[in-house]
């Protein structure tokens, strides 16, 4: 009997100490269990005498009903303690306010080139794209721009070895196949042109190079919009209303556009445009150095060598006593029948136009990487 109340005592301070459910199933299988203390009791009964077995048979017996209804509480007292303790850690405050998860944004220059596109999409033009790595044929030669020509120093160049090896240009018909990073998106104006026939409204926005020193307006690499309108009657002054439509929009309704003569190779003639401050209002400031002006980018009417050098047959243009009678409906390179093409072409500076429409005083904080500058967008 001694044996029987030492179980009970024991079971009864384990029980007491128990404080998770797989302790309380440990104890099952310690007292109640094929090999437990209690369990090797009840067996060994049968070999008792008579009078002995039952008295400590009964014994027995109340101490495993007694072991397991203490189980029986123990476990549904856990069981419902640490419930609540979950439902108390896991309570949920709904009045809380909610955490705003943070977004990538669109970088400013890929925001202002999307409203650029919007723009001239309104206006009837299409997006083409072209290479950024640029054979020197399409970057210069096929612009009228020749080798050796001092106007090639208008664009400083970051060359490319080539696998081939460099050839060299000095005759234009083996199309020069010597790399470089793009300096201009004018190149696209060719390759888009030896593909399609006119009439052609196209803007090509991309990234162009420049070996060039950097300041607060330059950079060596940025983005330009580039725009071609090829047609057989496209004169200034649509350039003039397309142009300053297109400004209207991306600025105000009043912004004011000037063409300045200028000279590029691939146009004839060739202009500078400038637009009216927009910081100041034109009233002058230090950004448009007090002039009210701002220049954004060149512009002109396609030179004939251009056309010709794709296969179009350029409009001739000269006064009516010169006109050559051929001058119209003559069969072009490519086998079809042109009535001479005329065309306008411009080319932005992309990332000057952001830094005008957001007011940033430094075009170098465009690629710094720097993210108190970029979540301002
Ligand atoms: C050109 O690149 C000509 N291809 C533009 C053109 C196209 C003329 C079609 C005629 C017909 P320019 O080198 O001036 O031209 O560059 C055009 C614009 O790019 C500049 O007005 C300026 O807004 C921008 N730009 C030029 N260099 C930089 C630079 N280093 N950093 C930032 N923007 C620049």
């Amino acid at each position: 009997m001694d044996e029987i109340s030492s179980i009970k005592t024991a079971f009864s301070e384990a029980l007491a100490s128990a404080a998770m459910l797989d302790g309380i199933e440990r104890l099952r299988i310690q007292y109640l269990g094929r090999n437990g203390a209690l369990t090797a009791i009840l067996r060994a009964l049968k070999d008792l005498p008579e009078q002995e077995r039952k008295i400590r048979g009964d014994a027995a017996n109340r101490l495993r009903a007694y072991v397991e209804d203490a189980l029986h509480e123990k476990r549904a007292e856990l069981e419902r303690t640490t419930r609540e303790g979950i439902l108390v850690k896991e309570r949920l405050d709904v009045t809380r306010p909610g955490l705003v998860r943070k977004r990538g944004h669109l970088h400013p220059v890929t925001q202002i080139t999307r409203e650029v596109i919007a723009i001239f999409a309104g206006l009837g033009f299409a997006v083409a794209e072209g290479p950024e790595v640029e054979t020197e044929y399409y970057n210069f030669d096929a612009l009228n721009i020749p080798a050796d020509h001092p106007a090639r120093d208008m664009w400083d160049t970051f060359w490319i070895k080539s696998p081939k090896g460099d050839v060299k240009t000095e005759n234009v018909k083996r199309k020069s196949e010597r790399l470089l990073l793009r300096t201009h998106t004018s190149p696209v104006q060719i390759r888009y042109m030896e593909s399609h026939q006119p009439p052609i409204r196209i803007i090509v926005p991309g990234t162009v190079y420049r070996y060039e020193a950097t300041d607060a307006s330059h950079e060596i690499q940025f983005a330009q919009v580039e725009g071609l309108f090829a047609d057989s009657d496209v004169s200034v002054a649509h350039f003039k209303a397309v142009i300053g439509e297109f400004f209207a929009r991306l600025f105000t309704p009043d912004t004011v556009v000037r063409l300045r003569p200028s000279y590029f190779p691939f146009t004839e003639p060739s202009f500078e445009m400038d637009i009216s401050c927009t910081y100041c209002s034109a009233k002058g400031c230090s950004v448009c150095k007090q002039s009210g002006w701002l220049e954004i980018g060149g512009a002109g009417m396609v030179h004939p060598h251009v056309f010709k050098a794709i296969g179009y047959n350029p409009k001739d243009v000269r006064p009516v006593r010169s006109k050559s009678p051929t001058a119209t409906a003559v069969p072009t390179k490519s086998g079809r029948t042109s009535n001479g093409v005329q065309g306008f072409a411009f080319g932005m500076g992309l990332t000057r136009l952001a830094l005008m429409k957001y007011k940033i005083p430094d075009i170098r904080l465009f690629n710094s990487g720097d993210l108190r500058f970029l979540k301002q967008f």
